[in-house]
């Protein structure tokens, strides 16, 4: 396989930027494709066969091009569609469930664990099995968040009324005794800070926060360093595609991936 081969990362939208920027931080030199399906967002309150199929179509899109690998970046397609993605392609497939899940039993001390996610992913019950393969004995409390997408896209983040909205959600989960809380959705890292801030001031307690985008990388580093496919050194040259407008995409995108986008193309799938 050629080294050189970009990696796929795809997502129901521009989220997933926030898992293709820690890509491109833990692995400087890789090429990314980025695809977001932005004219069929959300992802999270649709059905799994229908999710399937949007992520069947992903695929073969990032498939035209030299890939050495996918990632998953959608905590909801992770939970539904690998199986029906392996299928069709021969490269690896990684989600970011598994690598959440391992990164949030090595956190937990108590073995109480608490998932967010968009109501699809917490339906799957993924996380829970994930988790469970692991650590059998934790205790693992889950629940969907869904506002919290909105929130995020709209630029919300830090607002008053985003604080009131983690709260609520997430003053079950700490009152269940979590000590770790798995971020599952592409969009939650963007809430770190405020959660941390809530957690200080709310509940004087130590609760870690699980990013998925942050062990997904780590783990894409240690499959191509095992497999020998780090690229040579490079310049880098991402590209980003939109399935819906490429304006809105750089737009509300750029808080995700943290810079402006050189270019954003549209494709139709
Ligand atoms: N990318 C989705 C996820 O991580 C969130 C947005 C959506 O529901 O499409 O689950």
């Amino acid at each position: 396989m050629n080294h050189n081969a970009a990696i796929g990362v795809f997502d129901s939208g521009i989220g997933g930027l926030t898992v293709a920027r820690e890509i491109a931080r833990e692995l400087p030199g890789e090429t990314l494709i980025y695809l977001g399906d932005t004219a069929r967002l959300p992802y999270g309150s649709k059905s799994a066969e229908t999710v399937i199929k949007y992520a069947v179509r992903n695929v073969s899109f990032l498939a035209k091009s030299q890939l050495k690998a996918i990632v998953v970046a959608c905590n909801t397609v992770s939970s539904v569609a690998l199986p029906a993605l392996r299928e069709i392609v021969s490269v690896p497939v990684l989600g970011v469930i598994e690598p959440g899940a391992r990164a949030a039993v090595a956190a937990t001390r108590s073995g109480i664990i608490g998932v967010i996610g968009q109501p699809g992913t917490i339906r799957s019950g993924r996380y829970e099995s994930a988790i469970l393969q692991v650590a059998s004995a934790a205790r693992i409390y889950s629940r969907p968040t869904p506002l919290l997408v909105p929130l995020a896209e709209e630029g919300w983040v830090g607002t008053e009324v985003a604080r009131l909205v983690l709260k609520e959600y997430l003053t079950p989960l700490v009152e269940k005794g979590i000590d770790t809380l798995v971020l599952g959705c592409t969009h939650y890292p963007l809430f770190k800070e405020q959660l941390n801030a809530l957690f200080a001031t709310e509940h004087p307690r130590d609760i870690v926060l699980v990013d998925s985008a942050v062990s997904i990388a780590v783990e894409l580093r240690k499959l191509l360093t095992s497999q020998d496919l780090l690229a040579d050194a490079q310049p880098p040259s991402h590209r980003f595609f939109a399935t819906d407008s490429t304006e809105t995409f750089a737009r509300v995108g750029r808080n995700f991936w943290g810079e402006d986008f050189p270019q954003v193309l549209h494709v139709d799938l």
